[in-house]
C-alpha cells in the first residue's frame, strides 16, 4: 500500500444547531453547541486513517487545549503527527453555524498559517515516488503550491482539493494530478458553470483527473477517457455535511493508496461521506473501515 502525505489546517470546530440565519444586530437561541476536532486537512487525514490508510500530516497548533484535542484525535486513528509543530499562535478556530443538516463556517486561520517550507521537507523526507501527497487551502497559498510542486519533483501522486474556495489558486492546477473541487471551486478555477466544461479545462491544463463533488447528487468523475456521474449513498437522515468532502477525499486517497481505480475509489468514497452526514460533526463523524464495509450498499 502506498503511503499518504498531507499538507493541512487543523481547527477547533465550535459548532451550534439554528434554526435559521440571525439577522444583523439579532440575537438568535441555537441549540446543541459542540466542541469538536475539525479543520480540512485534520479532517482528511484522520479520515484517511480512520478508514485504512498510512497517513503522516504537516501543519501546525498552538499550544493551548484545542491544539492537544486536535492532536489526541489525529493520533488515535494513528495518523503520523510527528511533522505538526507546537507554536505560538493559537490553534486554528472554525465557527460553525448548522440550519437544516446545511453548514455554514467562519475561520480564523491562526496557527495554521505559519506552517513554511522546512515543515515539507520535513513531511516529504520518507517520500517515494508513486505514493499520494494531498493538500487543500486553508494554509497560505504559496505554502500550498510550494508543496504541490515539490511533492510532484519527488513524483508522488498529487491530489488537490481547491477548498476553500480562493481566487488564485488556479496556479497550483500545473503540479496537481487529481483535483477535487466542488462546483463553486469549479467555477473559481475555470470561470465554467458547467462541470464537464469546467473538468475539461482543468484536464487541458494538465491535471490526470478531476472528482467534482455535488452534494446531494454525488460526484462527477471526468478523465481524459470520459466523464461518469457517481451516484450518492443516503444511508439515513442527513444531519450535518460538515467535513463530508473531506470525508471522501479521504476515503478516495485509502483506496487509490490500495491500488484502485478511480471509479472504484469514487464510489467507496461516496459511501464513506453518505455515513457521515448522518451524524454530527467533522472528524467524528467519520466512519471507521469496519463499519464502512459492513454498509456495502
Ligand atoms: O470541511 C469542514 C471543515 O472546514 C471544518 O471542520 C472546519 O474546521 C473548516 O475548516
Amino acid at each position: 500500500m502506498k503511503k499518504i502525505f498531507l499538507l493541512g489546517s487543523l481547527n477547533c470546530d465550535l459548532t451550534i444547531r439554528a434554526p435559521y440565519m440571525p439577522e444583523k444586530g439579532e440575537t438568535l437561541k441555537g441549540s446543541d453547541f459542540l466542541i469538536t476536532a475539525g479543520g480540512k486537512g485534520a479532517n482528511q487525514a484522520y479520515a484517511c486513517a480512520a478508514l485504512g490508510g498510512n497517513v503522516k500530516m504537516a501543519g501546525a497548533v498552538g499550544k493551548d487545549a484545542f491544539g492537544d484535542m486536535l492532536l489526541n484525535s489525529l493520533q488515535s486513528v494513528g495518523v503520523d503527527t510527528s511533522c505538526i509543530r507546537r507554536v505560538e499562535e493559537n490553534t486554528g478556530t472554525a465557527i460553525i453555524t448548522v440550519i437544516d443538516g446545511d453548514n455554514r463556517i467562519i475561520l480564523s486561520e491562526g496557527a495554521n498559517g505559519v506552517v513554511g517550507k522546512a515543515d515539507i521537507s520535513a513531511l516529504l523526507s520518507d517520500a517515494k515516488e508513486g505514493d499520494i501527497f494531498v493538500t487543500q487551502l486553508e494554509n497560505p497559498f504559496p505554502i500550498v503550491l510550494y508543496a504541490l510542486k515539490t511533492a510532484k519533483e519527488k513524483g508522488l501522486f498529487t491530489v488537490f482539493n481547491p477548498a476553500p474556495a480562493y481566487v488564485g489558486a488556479e496556479e497550483a492546477v500545473a503540479y496537481s494530478d487529481l483535483i477535487l473541487p466542488n462546483q463553486k471551486e469549479l467555477k473559481l478555477l475555470t470561470g465554467k458553470d458547467g462541470v464537464s466544461e469546467g473538468c475539461n479545462i482543468l484536464l487541458q491544463r494538465g491535471a490526470k483527473a478531476v472528482i467534482v463533488t455535488l452534494g446531494e447528487k454525488g460526484s462527477f468523475l471526468c478523465t481524459k477517457d470520459g466523464d461518469q456521474a457517481i451516484p450518492p449513498v443516503n444511508v439515513g437522515e442527513v444531519v450535518d455535511t460538515t467535513g463530508a468532502g473531506d470525508t471522501f477525499c479521504g476515503g478516495l486517497c485509502v483506496k487509490l493508496a490500495e491500488g484502485e481505480n478511480l471509479e472504484v475509489s469514487a464510489r467507496f468514497a461516496s459511501l464513506c461521506s453518505g455515513i457521515a452526514v448522518t451524524r454530527r460533526g467533522a472528524q467524528i463523524a467519520v466512519p471507521k473501515r469496519e463499519e464502512v464495509e459492513k454498509t456495502v450498499k
